[in-house]
């Protein structure tokens, strides 16, 4: 699982990003691991970065923008620096994973896939994140958060937002 760790300059390319793009590019079906790889180098996918990386591609910025938009795992705007995961999986849904999330909107003043204002929070919702037995679950970097309830969620994200 992916952790931001710094703020960078979208059209910063790391020089073992470049040599990844370029080891890969002509290889047929290999753009939605470039794009993984890309959004794990800045947390998201910037406009700027995809700008670059059609020019490296040759590929046309549309059928980009189409692979993008069509897998809800990519993201184009920047998440909070604590970007929580809820799990809405079976078990974590039939447990209360949806209190948690309507808890999240209470408290932090925002809906799914929008940034809080001081930029601390974004929640998504995701799939399955194999730890079934603690629904219901929400995870925040390397951090589980398991047997969640609506009570707990201040102390979380005093937590998160003291890390
Ligand atoms: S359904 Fe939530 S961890 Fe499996």
């Amino acid at each position: 699982m992916s952790v931001i760790t710094k703020d960078k300059t979208a059209t910063e390319f790391s020089s073992t990003l470049v040599q990844f793009i370029e080891e890969w590019k002509d290889k047929p079906g290999s753009l939605i691991m470039i794009l993984h790889r890309l959004q794990q180098e800045f947390g998201f996918l910037p406009r700027p970065a995809i700008i670059q990386l059609s020019q490296m591609l040759q590929l046309p910025l549309a059928k980009i923008y189409g692979v993008v938009t069509f897998y809800h795992y990519f993201k184009l705007t920047k998440p909070g620096r604590n970007n929580i995961q809820v799990c809405m999986g079976t078990a974590c849904y039939l447990k209360g994973g949806e209190d948690i999330i309507h808890e999240l909107e209470n408290l932090l003043g925002i809906h799914l896939n929008q940034v809080s204002d001081d930029g601390e929070f974004s929640f998504e919702s995701v799939r399955c994140v194999g730890c079934c037995g603690l629904a219901p679950v929400a995870v925040c970097g390397t951090e589980v958060f398991g047997k969640l309830v609506p009570d707990k969620l201040p102390e979380v994200l005093a937590k998160l937002k003291s890390n």
